[in-house]
């Protein structure tokens, strides 16, 4: 009996997996705005979007390492491809506004909007100072209200187009994570605004499709360097690093096919976010037992 019933669920699971209707093809001419697009995950989906031919534009704070993403999307994508660039730091809510207005102008409209960029800031133990609270705005601002302005000023266009909102989250959105509380709190802030956001587009016959991307170690520069920074040789040991190169492919495909969540590397960001609610204490205790605590 149970056997038949775990064979059912991992035919199920496995057919789910193998169903895969995404078709780079339907993403030709799509007019795409990528935040946090200078390095990481960010840059390399502008590379894959612009080798499927669609539009893109990217924004940072840093003018020119965008100048050279955007000359990169030129090698990648095709002669007719359109790729621009807006220098802008979202801790700066006007900027947020100009930078969908560019986009609006420069692409005539905007198709796909990925939310991707944060706030670098160094791992560390929470401790009530005057420092760790004044840096609270800036990574509330930076990572959770710049994607709320974002959305609002890009809503009117992604309703004229049916287009896609994807929102680049972390394990660290769905499973409280040490050294890295306040982050953790704008992710999962992220996931209570746009599931209610979803909510009220079926409501309103909305057909804007909002995709949360859950996403565990990712191996870039920045995330390396963190950890290396704050001692954490053991979990980067443990702990195989996905490429930002697949990562920024499997975002693309969830928000391709109008998922509503996405899970990277899947079988172990699934059951990580599967079981946190039946076993709480065991998930945590799995996740805390890779970090190592400094002396
Ligand atoms: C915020 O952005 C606006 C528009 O780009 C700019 O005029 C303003 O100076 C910026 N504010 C700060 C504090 O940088
Ligand atoms: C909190 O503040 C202390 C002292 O100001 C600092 O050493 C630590 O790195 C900060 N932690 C975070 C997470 O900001
Ligand atoms: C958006 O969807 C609506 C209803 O499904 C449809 O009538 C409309 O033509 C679509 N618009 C675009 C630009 O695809
Ligand atoms: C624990 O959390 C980290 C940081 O979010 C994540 O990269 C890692 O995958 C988690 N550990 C396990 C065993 O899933």
């Amino acid at each position: 009996m149970w056997k038949k019933i775990l064979a059912l669920f991992i035919g199920v699971m496995v057919g789910y997996w193998l169903i895969d209707d995404f078709n780079p093809d339907a993403l030709k001419g799509k007019r795409v705005v990528v935040t946090g697009s200078s390095t990481g995950i960010g840059e390399q989906i502008a590379y894959h979007y612009a080798r499927m031919g669609a539009h893109v534009m990217v924004t940072s704070r840093r003018e020119n390492t965008l100048k050279q993403v955007v000359q990169k999307c030129k090698e990648l994508g095709p002669p007719e491809g359109k790729y621009f660039y807006k220098a802008a730091d979202m801790a700066n809510m006007s900027a947020t506004q100009l930078v969908i207005k560019e986009a609006v102008s420069r692409l005539g409209g905007i198709d796909i909007l990925i939310l991707n960029h944060i706030l670098p800031i160094p791992l560390g133990m929470w401790e009530g100072s005057p420092q760790n609270l004044t840096i609270t705005d800036k990574i509330v601002d930076v990572n959770f209200k710049a994607y709320v302005h974002l959305t609002s000023h890009a809503l009117p266009h992604l309703v004229a187009s049916n287009g896609s909102i994807i929102v680049v989250s972390s394990l660290a959105g769905k499973i409280g994570q040490p050294f890295t509380a306040v982050y953790s709190a704008t992710k999962f802030a992220l996931d209570g605004f746009f599931g209610g956001l979803r909510q009220e587009f079926r409501m309103k016959g909305c057909d804007v499709s909002i995709t949360l991307c859950v996403i565990g170690l990712v191996g870039t520069e920045n995330a390396i360097k963190g950890l290396k920074d704050y001692g954490q040789h053991y979990l980067l040991e443990m702990l195989p690093a996905e490429t930002p190169r697949d990562t920024a492919l499997a975002i693309i495909r969830g928000g391709a096919m109008r998922r509503r969540e996405i899970f990277h590397p899947y079988l172990s960001i699934r059951l990580m976010t599967l079981f946190r609610d039946w076993m709480p204490n065991v998930v945590e205790y799995i996740n805390r037992s890779m970090f190592t605590v400094p002396v």
